[in-house]
């Protein structure tokens, strides 16, 4: 049986070829809202694209100083058989299965720019970019990479990019349907990170915040984080999770994803603060312990979801009735029958099709 996220990401890539995002515009609930995700949250450079490559095991993400991540990433993994080669799709690049890792940083980057413009100015913009990843290395889950929170606007940027940046993170925590994964560094003092600051304000009692800590290896020597980890400083419902990501050096080193976690297991097993929480923390860990829990969360709304979904047929029912039926034979409306069902519509579209993304092949 197909697994319930596997469903609810099937919905979530048909609704993005509807142009449904969430937020954007409609003060109505759109289906996207309506479909539980975890949307990834912190202040620049807190370790947020580190952590989620630790979680996929694999390299893949644009990466740089600045605001690298300008528009939301929907990452979608789907576990495989074992044996299975691993290969990524893109929602907008259909029919192309991506085996090269590098050359899915590029595009991530390439489509970021098609929408974006790739001048100084560097623009933000909601439109996601959808990308799934096949492989049997990793859990079902679904993921949003936002662009990190920053205080200042650096040169070329408009003045209200820190403003905007923090209302479209904003806009995707806010849905009770969110699950917030709030990374912040262990080496800055966690009154100030940005990441908890969003998520007391969007979910003060703390019953869908994830608070991850990466960094571990750099505090101060003689100092640690248990304070954090073990609930003190800041109470969440759920337990923190410790991190120890890739240094940079690592990385400039070519330290492939598996020694990464090999020697962040290391780290928690051997240190002398940590040991007594190795079970508990790491990225493996935290991969697990998100898709446990967005599965559970999503059993619980498949209720809402299913009425949602019919009314969103009744919907283009009424439109389509509206318009004549489509051409083909076997045209029909299924949000849970796949991707490509809109195609039968190319000659009469309705409104709420109109931004379907055509030269796409869809
Ligand atoms: P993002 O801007 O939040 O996406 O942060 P990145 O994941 O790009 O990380 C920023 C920098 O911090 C990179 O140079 C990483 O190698 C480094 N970094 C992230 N997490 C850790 C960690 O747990 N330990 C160490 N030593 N470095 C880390
Ligand atoms: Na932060
Ligand atoms: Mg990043």
């Amino acid at each position: 049986m197909e697994s319930l996220i596997g469903l609810v990401n099937r919905i979530q890539r048909a609704c993005t070829v509807l142009g449904d995002h969430g937020g954007a515009d409609g003060a109505l609930p759109t289906l996207w809202e309506a479909l539980p995700s975890v949307a990834v949250v912190g202040g620049q450079s807190s370790g947020k694209s580190s952590v989620l490559e630790s979680i996929v095991g694999r390299d893949f993400l644009p990466r740089g100083s600045g605001i690298v991540t300008r528009r939301p990433l929907v990452l979608q993994l789907h576990k495989t058989e074992e044996g299975q080669q691993e290969y990524a799709e893109f929602l907008h690049l259909p029919n192309r299965k991506f085996t090269d890792f590098s050359l899915v940083r590029r595009e991530i980057q390439d489509e970021t720019d098609r929408i974006t413009g790739s001048g100084r100015s560097k623009q933000i913009s909601p439109i996601p970019i959808q990308l799934s990843i096949y492989s049997p290395n990793v859990v079902n889950l679904t993921l949003i990479d936002l662009p990190g929170l920053t205080k200042v606007a650096v040169e070329g940027q408009p003045e209200s990019i820190v403003e905007d940046i923090e209302n479209m993170v904003r806009s995707y925590v806010e849905k009770p349907n969110s699950i917030i994964l709030a990374i912040s560094p262990a080496n800055q003092d966690i009154a100030t990170s940005d990441a908890i600051k969003l998520s007391r304000e969007v979910d003060p009692t703390g019953e869908r915040t994830f608070g991850v800590l990466t960094k571990l290896d750099l505090m101060d020597k003689g100092t640690n984080a248990l304070e954090v980890l073990e609930g003190r400083s800041y109470r969440l419902q759920f337990p923190w999770v410790g991190i120890v990501n890739r240094s940079q050096a690592d990385i400039n080193k070519n330290v492939d994803m598996i020694a990464a976690r090999r020697n962040e297991r290391e780290y928690f097993e051997t240190s002398p603060d940590y040991s007594h929480l190795a079970s508990k923390m790491g990225s493996e860990y935290l991969a697990k312990l998100l898709s446990k829990h967005l599965e559970s969360v999503i059993r619980a709304r498949i209720p809402s979801i299913t009425s949602l979904i019919n009314k969103t047929i009744e919907e283009l029912e009424k439109e389509m009735d509206h318009l004549g039926r489509p051409v083909a034979a076997d045209a029909g409306v299924s949000l849970a029958g796949g991707d490509r069902i809109y195609g039968v519509f190319d000659n009469q579209l309705p409104a709420a099709l109109k931004k379907l993304p055509l030269d796409h092949g869809y």
